[in-house]
């Protein structure tokens, strides 16, 4: 059992690091540039910048890396990466999967920061799966297994939850979710 906790949290870190780190690197500029959809909303609204987007996909392959470099350097009882190419679609999958999820929330009429609960939670997670497994099935199939994938689901929000507390508490953010 926790060993499929260690496998589960050393596959996602690439995926966790973008979502938590965005708001460190958060900019001005947003991505929709200030634009408007049809519906007369922001298409994904204040929240959603270049620097936090850019950032926060730089930062997740950066521990990506990092974390081959240990399982070279150690060997100790972790899955393996392929090379560089699924730490990126892990990293710039959550990154997406969260600006997707601000799409839609945009179209519910929902503004920045207003929660979606579960969405919130696991936009990031679910980003980083379909991007994976489009580009890399085999890989995604081989290790993301039933149960890690479980695993996955339940301990994500928790720690979600958890991260975006320690960065209200610290002044990051603005909404302690
Ligand atoms: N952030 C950013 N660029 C991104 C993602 C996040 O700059 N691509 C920064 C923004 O400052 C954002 C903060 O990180 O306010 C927290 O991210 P998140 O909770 O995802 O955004 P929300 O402000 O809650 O916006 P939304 O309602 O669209 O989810
Ligand atoms: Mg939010």
């Amino acid at each position: 059992m926790l060993s499929l906790i260690i496998d589960a949290l050393w596959l996602m870190l690439p995926a966790y690091v973008p979502n938590s780190s965005a708001v460190l690197f958060a900019g001005r500029t947003p991505l929709d540039l200030g634009r408007h959809f049809v519906d007369g909303r922001r298409i994904f609204g204040p929240g959603k910048t270049f620097r936090g987007l850019i950032g926060g996909t730089l930062a997740g392959i950066a521990i990506g890396l990092l974390q081959q470099l240990i399982r070279t350097g150690t060997h100790i009882g972790v899955p393996s990466f392929e090379p560089i190419s699924v730490v990126i679609t892990l990293a710039l999958g959550a990154m997406l999967g969260d600006l997707i999820k601000s799409f839609f929330k945009r179209r519910l009429g929902l503004e920045r920061g207003a929660p979606l609960p579960l969405v919130d939670q696991l936009d990031f997670v679910i980003g980083a799966w379909v991007l994976t497994y489009v580009f890399f099935t085999d890989w995604f199939i081989h290790n993301f297994t039933i149960p890690i994938m479980i695993v996955v689901l339940i301990l994500s929000p928790l720690l979600h939850l958890a991260v975006n507390f320690v960065g209200f508490k610290l002044g990051k953010k603005k909404e302690p979710w």
